[in-house]
């Protein structure tokens, strides 16, 4: 009867073995913690599409960051919900905004928590979309003055980095000389470099309420079977001036997240969506698969794919299984 001269199960064969060989492991620096604020005194809402996950006010929000402090996460990244909406979004960029508020208010408290801002229009327009609307489109070149002027606004709030997330052409550049025509050199971009339209969104924008009230984001987004462009985008934004690039969604996209980090030399970040979130909850909640282990699983995958940060719903409930082990 054959035997086999090699037996990879040796290696396999106790925890401790297993260990030593593991080649990939996850560390809460690995995560970014997305947050919603919002408007109020002592709110906390939770997303229903999102279990335990929150439309927080400042005051509660601190509080929150405090524990992603504590459970050693380095940053958070915000995202806002504005008291009222209009055609342009102006509340995005208002100094007054509840997301220069919130900056302020986590770095007062929390001056070494790391404070990254999304930067969009979507959530602060009453049409939805991620731009200046003019016949019936996201007009592209309007759209970029007014991204940087919320970036900028971000940075004078005290941003320790900025996230384009618009998917419009041109927008790392046009932010990257705003910011250093105002002496904000050394606030980073986070670029959203690949980002595609993707149905893994969905449970976000009930959080962000910031669902387009017509069409949708495909003349913006990437389009999900395409690769190459993918590596087009990241370039373009590498040659404005972006200092992290980022493949979003996660999950569906692992095999750009690889190219991505073998193409290029700056590190790579990639977001595990709402959607990739909510999927693992609502099966888990049904008994179906253990929840515990699916998201370390998919967070290690993510990382094994060459992600050098991971911005995820799970950074808390992940960094605590962490703690354990
Ligand atoms: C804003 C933005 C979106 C997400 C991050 N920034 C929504 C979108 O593009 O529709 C999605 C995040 C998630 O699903 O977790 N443009």
């Amino acid at each position: 009867m054959f035997q086999p001269l090699y037996r990879p199960r040796r290696l396999r064969l106790n925890e401790n073995i297993r260990r030593m060989v593991r080649e990939t492991k996850l560390s809460p620096d690995d995560f970014i913690y997305p947050m919603f604020v919002c408007h109020g005194k002592s709110v906390k809402k939770e997303i229903s599409s999102m279990p335990g996950n929150y439309q927080q006010s400042i005051d509660n929000l601190v509080k929150d960051c405090e524990e992603v402090k504590d459970l050693g996460i380095p940053a958070v990244i915000l995202f806002g919900i504005p008291e009222h909406k209009d055609e342009v979004g102006s509340e995005g960029y208002s100094d007054e905004g509840i997301v220069q508020h919130a900056i302020k208010a986590i770095k007062n408290k929390m001056p070494d928590l790391t404070v990254i801002t999304d930067v969009c229009l979507c959530e602060y327009t009453s049409h939805g979309h991620c731009g200046v609307i003019k016949n019936g489109t996201v007009e592209n070149d309007t759209t970029l003055e007014l991204l940087a002027k919320e970036a900028l606004s971000h940075a004078k709030a005290g941003a320790d980095m900025v996230a384009p997330s618009d998917m419009m052409d041109g927008r790392v550049g046009a932010i990257r000389e705003t910011l250093d025509e105002h002496g904000y050199f050394d606030v980073p971009i986070m670029a959203y470099a690949a980002k595609y339209a993707s149905a893994f969104y969905g449970p976000f924008r009930e959080a962000a309420e910031s669902t387009p009230q017509f069409g949708d984001r495909r003349s913006y987004q990437m389009d999900p079977p395409n690769s190459r462009e993918a590596m087009r985008e990241v370039a373009l934004d590498i040659e404005e001036g972006a200092d992290i690039v980022m493949v979003k969604p996660a999950l569906a996209y692992l095999d750009i997240i690889y190219q991505v980090k073998q193409q290029f030399n700056l590190p790579v970040a990639a977001y595990n969506v709402s959607g990739e979130y909510s999927i693992i909850k609502a099966a888990a909640k049904m008994g179906w698969i253990d929840g515990e282990r699916a998201m370390m699983e998919s967070l290690v995958s993510i990382k094994r794919a060459g992600a050098d940060m991971i911005l995820t719903y799970f950074a808390k409930e992940a960094a605590k299984v962490l703690q354990k082990t």
